[in-house]
């Protein structure tokens, strides 16, 4: 027993020796921190700090560094709370990945303006090998996480869009849903119709194909065996590189080593290899197709492919009429949800929000008609 002296002592102790830990271990993550590329890296509060309870002692805000490891830092994402705090407004991650500046940043920027910073975080994933000229500014300034190269017919989008994911969740336990965004992709309605859809929805929305006639060869595309045991041919998916996933998901893929180290595999065929359009759909089917509306809500023209993309509407093109047309378009859903899910896909006529590619000389056009129609949510009806 404590004598009744020394007990105070001992509870003052105890109280401190969490504070110890904590700065110990800041300081250790502190020591391979430095600013890279010109840009600020993103820096995190801890994921204790600002749940803390009002009514309790002063917390003491710890800013606590991202690693730039990828296997530190997913490792330390896929510990955070699945949930928000009970009653606390949702928050829409945006993040953009990108290799060039966003053309559509001016737009992207009178999306947000005018709805609260307490709706959303802007993230920013720039292959470092870029050339960045204008600098990220606005919404976008401050707000590119620790970024690697990044190209395509190789895992490392995939790997980019993984390292957007962890950054994600770690800087904001509000962060509720996670949208994937291109820099050739502009949004085709307001923000708060985004929003509203997005963070009422309790699924994600990714494409999940599980027909496609190219299956096999997307799936061998890194030898014949190489996806075996993990991932048999018939739990290979194929889907739209563009999501979005809820928190859950988030830390799912955060959390996920076993299928991604199949998928970060090497390519022995390069022009069947698009990791960042089967990782994550045959993850999520794997892990909880019930939670996930199989399809996306970025809308894309693949009945022009030119080399692997898709349509790219030229400035003449982008009149008013065009982003009804994408608007009243259906999206497409996979096969898996229309049997044996507790709702029918037949019947979902889920909104399109984003649509991809158009050229950077669009701008203009669609700065001209952004307050008409593309953040106008009756504009089309009538037209
Ligand atoms: C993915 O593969 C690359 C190349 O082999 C490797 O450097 C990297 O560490 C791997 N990433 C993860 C997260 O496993
Ligand atoms: C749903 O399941 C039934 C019975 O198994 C099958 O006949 C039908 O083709 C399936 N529908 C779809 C769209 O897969
Ligand atoms: C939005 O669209 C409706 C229907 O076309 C139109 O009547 C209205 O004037 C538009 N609003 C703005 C701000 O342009």
């Amino acid at each position: 027993m404590l004598s009744p002296t020394l007990f105070p002592l001992f509870c003052a102790l105890l109280l401190c020796l969490p504070v110890a830990v904590i700065f110990t271990v800041q300081r250790e993550l502190t020591g391979f921190v430095s600013p890279q590329f010109g840009f600020r890296s993103l820096s995190v509060f801890s994921l204790y700090s600002r749940n803390v309870p009002e009514s309790s002692s002063p917390a003491v805000r710890i800013r606590q560094p991202i690693p730039k490891d990828d296997e530190a830092l997913l490792r330390l994402a896929s510990r955070v709370n699945p949930n928000l705090p009970p009653g606390s407004t949702r928050k829409v991650a945006f993040m953009y990945l990108t290799t060039s500046p966003l053309p559509f940043a001016p737009l992207w920027e009178m999306y947000f303006s005018g709805s609260s910073k307490d709706l959303y975080n802007v993230y920013v994933h720039a292959d470092p090998t870029g050339d960045y000229d204008p600098p990220f500014s606005g919404v976008f300034k401050n707000r590119v996480i620790h970024s690697k190269p990044s190209s395509r017919l190789s895992p490392t989008l995939a790997a980019a869009a993984r390292r957007l994911i962890a950054h994600a969740l770690l800087d904001d336990p509000l962060n509720y849903m996670f949208a994937l965004i291109s820099p050739s992709c502009v949004p085709i309605r307001s923000f708060g119709f985004a929003y509203k859809t997005l963070v009422s929805s309790r699924k994600s929305f990714i494409e999940i194909l599980k027909d496609e006639p190219w299956k096999f060869d997307r799936w061998a595309a890194r030898g014949e065996e190489a996806m075996l045991p993990e991932v048999a041919l018939e739990e290979f998916r194929i889907g739209s590189q563009f999501w979005v996933l809820k928190r859950r998901h988030a830390r799912v893929v955060a959390r996920d080593r076993r299928i991604w180290a199949k998928f970060n595999q090497t390519c022995v065929r390069e022009d069947t290899c698009y990791p960042e359009e089967n990782y994550f759909p045959t993850l999520l089917n794997m892990r909880d197709p019930r939670g996930c509306v199989p399809a996306t809500l970025t809308h894309v023209d693949w009945t022009i492919n030119v080399d692997g993309h898709p349509r790219l509407y030229e400035a003449d093109e982008v009149v008013p009429e065009l982003i009804v047309r994408l608007r009243e378009t259906r999206p497409r859903y996979g096969e898996d949800g229309i049997n044996g899910s507790e709702w029918s896909a037949v019947e979902r006529m889920d909104p399109f929000l984003f649509a991809r590619k158009f050229s950077s000389d669009a701008l203009e056009p669609l700065l001209d008609m952004a307050r008409t129609v593309l953040f106008n949510d009756s504009a089309g009806a009538v037209l």
